[in-house]
């Protein structure tokens, strides 16, 4: 049942084939293993179903500090993630275009889900019949999504693969699609790797749908001309990296989140050096501000209106690449 992953999966440093030691299996999936390396003998653990791909330590090099922090907030984040977002309806205009998003692409085949999360678009992808490849640094975030895929029966469709996404453990042109929703890859410090990396996993003819948060929204520019806060545009427009400050809903605690983010332009310039093609841009939240506190039951007539004028510009230019989150959709 799982040996569709075990023909996929390649050291995330040197890409050679893996060799598969099972301890412990059951129909489904390997709970315990080790995969192997022959020619950098690195050593890969599988614990509880999850495949542990993380490269050694030395080579995360100098950007190690970053990945433990990220990894630690995400797994606390793990915990009360899904409960955080439900009966917003901010967050549940979010989803419905991210599966807008993720439709246009015509999901099929095998397919990868870099920052899975909980597993929201994993879920959704299986049940559509793909197989899917959950993909996340943080372990708590994928004991989630395999504690889900139990309960709806569906773990002969899905891999969980904890690794980082300028690493990816996966042979080349294997994924007919590959998707990155919600800003998983603004997280990522090798950014440009990780989308070369898209791009050698991809098969000829397969398609992405990726969002992430941008950097030229519009609306950061208003809040701050409309504020005086000048001092912060400037500081906004000169970074292309900073930290986003996110509030866990059970504690109340801010924590600052390193992230890269992606200016438009640019982004579309790195997808074509990796040789893509049909690019096309789109954005949300480009007329509204996104409320993620939870204490919006409802929306009102004015945010309804602004929610209409964001479906009806998403993919028009100039409003395609000034919304809070741009998405992206290309083919290889
Ligand atoms: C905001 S969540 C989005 C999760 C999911 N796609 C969703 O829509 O709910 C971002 C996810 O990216 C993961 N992530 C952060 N940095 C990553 C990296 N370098 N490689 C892979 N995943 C990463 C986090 O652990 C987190 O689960
Ligand atoms: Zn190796």
């Amino acid at each position: 049942m799982f040996e569709w992953i075990l023909d996929i999966l390649a050291c995330p440093v040197c890409n050679n084939s893996l060799e598969t030691k099972i301890l412990k299996e059951n129909d489904e999936e390997i709970i315990y293993g080790t995969l192997k390396c022959d020619l950098c003998n690195a050593k890969y653990p599988i614990t509880d179903g999850i495949f542990n791909l993380l490269p050694p330590k030395r080579h995360l090099k100098n950007h190690l500090a970053k990945y433990r922090r990220l990894l630690r907030f995400y797994d606390r984040f793990s915990e009360t993630y899904d409960e955080q977002y439900l009966n917003n309806p901010f967050f549940e205009y979010q989803r419905s275009v991210e599966n807008r998003i993720i439709n246009l692409t015509s999901p099929c085949g095998t397919v990868l889900d870099i920052g899975c999360g909980t597993g929201k678009q994993t879920l959704l992808l299986a049940l559509k019949g793909c197989k899917v490849v959950g993909l996340d640094i943080s372990k708590r975030m994928l004991k989630r999504v395999r504690e889900k895929a139990k309960e709806q029966k569906l773990m002969d469709k899905i891999a969980l693969v904890k690794a980082t996404a300028d690493f990816l453990p996966f042979k080349k042109l294997v994924f007919d699609r590959v998707y990155s929703i919600y800003a998983a890859l603004n997280h990522v410090p090798k950014y440009k790797t990780a989308f070369k990396k898209i791009g050698q996993v991809l098969k000829n003819n397969g398609k992405i749908a990726i969002t992430v948060i941008n950097k030229q929204r519009i609306l950061w520019w208003i809040y701050s001309l409309t504020n005086l806060k000048l001092n912060f545009l400037r500081k906004a427009l000169r970074q292309n990296d900073g930290y986003l400050r996110i509030r866990l809903a059970k504690t109340g605690k801010l924590h600052d989140i390193w992230t890269h983010f992606y200016n438009p332009k640019k982004l579309k310039k790195i997808l074509e050096e990796e040789k893509f093609q049909n690019i096309v841009l789109g954005g949300f939240f480009t007329f509204l501000r996104p409320k993620y506190d939870g204490k919006h039951e409802k929306f009102t007539r004015m945010e309804e209106l602004l929610i209409y004028l964001d479906r009806k510009f998403r993919w028009k230019k100039p409003f395609n690449t000034l919304g809070y989150y741009l998405a992206i959709i290309a083919k290889k």
